[in-house]
C-alpha cells in the first residue's frame, strides 16, 4: 500500500499507558470503577474537600514517579514517528503523564493537563510538582498559601489547546486515536473533524470501542505491539 499522508495528528489516551503500569480510567481495574470522579475530579469536588481531591493527584503522582514506571514501545514509537516522518505530526494526549515526554516526543498538547505541574489560583502562575501537594502549600511566584490546585482539566472545565487542535485537525489528512475508550468529549469528536475534511483516520487501541464504526481503519491489540508496527509501516511507505 502507498501512503500518501502529510500531515499527522495523533490523540492518545489512557490505554497507551497501561503497559507501563499505569492505569486506566475505564478498564477492569480502572480509576473510575474504585473511585468516584465526580468526588475526585470536579471543581465543585476540589471547593467542597480539597484534601481528598489532592490525595488522589498525590497518590497518582507518587505512581508516576517510580523507577519501574517507563514510556512502552508505543510512546517510543510515537516519538520516532515525530522524529522520522518529513511532514508533520500533531500529538494530542488526553493522559496526564509525561511518559509521551519521556519516550522523546517533543511537542505533545495535553488536552487535559500534567499531574507534574500545579497552578496558583490566585496568580495563575504553573510551576513543576514533583512531590505532594497540600492544601495549605504557598506559591512560587506569589508567595500566598493555599491557592494550589493540581493542572489539570476537571470535568466542568474547558480543556487546553482546543483553538491549536481544531486548527490541526481542519488540516490533517491522517488522524490515529490510541488507547482511548472515546467516552470523553471534546477529545471522542476529534475523529468526526478529522473525517469532515477527508482525512484517513484509524483507532489503534485494545478492543474495538463505541466509537469504532465512525474509523475508516481499525487496528485491535495492545499499544505497545499495533502502533510501533503501524509506525514502521507509515514510515517505511513515506508519504508524497
Ligand atoms: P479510558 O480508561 O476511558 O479508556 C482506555 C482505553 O484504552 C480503552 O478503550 C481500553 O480498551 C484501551 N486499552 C487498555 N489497555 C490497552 C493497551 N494495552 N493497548 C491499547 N489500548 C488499551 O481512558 P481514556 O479514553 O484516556 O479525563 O479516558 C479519557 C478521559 O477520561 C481521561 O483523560 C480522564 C478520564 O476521566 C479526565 O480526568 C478529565
Amino acid at each position: 500500500m502507498k501512503l500518501t499522508f502529510q500531515t499527522v495528528v495523533v490523540l492518545t489516551g489512557a490505554g497507551v499507558s497501561a503497559e507501563s503500569g499505569l492505569k486506566t480510567f475505564r478498564g477492569a481495574d480502572g480509576w473510575w470503577r474504585s473511585y468516584r470522579a465526580e468526588q475526585l475530579a470536579t471543581p465543585e469536588a476540589f471547593a467542597r474537600d480539597p484534601g481528598l481531591v489532592h490525595q488522589f493527584y498525590n497518590m497518582r503522582r507518587r505512581k508516576l514517579l517510580v523507577p519501574e514506571i517507563k514510556p512502552n514501545r508505543a510512546h517510543l514509537a510515537l516519538a520516532e514517528l515525530e522524529q522520522k516522518w518529513s511532514g508533520q505530526v500533531c500529538l494530542i494526549t488526553q493522559n496526564v503523564d509525561d511518559l509521551h515526554e519521556r519516550a522523546g516526543s517533543q511537542k505533545i498538547l495535553h488536552l487535559h493537563g500534567e499531574l507534574l505541574k500545579y497552578r496558583c489560583a490566585y496568580c495563575g502562575h504553573i510551576d513543576r510538582a514533583e512531590s505532594d501537594i497540600n492544601v495549605h502549600d504557598v506559591c512560587s511566584s506569589c508567595s500566598r498559601p493555599g491557592g494550589l490546585r493540581p493542572h489539570v482539566v476537571w470535568f466542568g472545565e474547558i480543556p487546553f489547546f482546543l483553538d491549536e487542535i481544531s486548527v490541526k485537525l481542519s488540516a490533517c489528512d491522517l488522524f490515529l486515536s490510541v488507547g482511548t475508550s472515546g467516552n470523553v468529549y471534546p477529545a471522542a469528536g476529534f475523529v468526526q473533524l478529522a473525517n469532515s475534511v477527508g482525512a484517513h483516520t484509524v483507532e489503534l487501541n485494545l478492543e474495538p470501542t463505541e466509537l469504532s464504526t465512525v474509523y475508516k481503519e481499525k487496528l485491535y491489540g495492545r499499544a505497545s505491539e499495533v502502533v510501533p508496527a503501524y509506525v514502521q509501516k507509515l514510515l517505511q511507505s513515506g508519504h508524497d
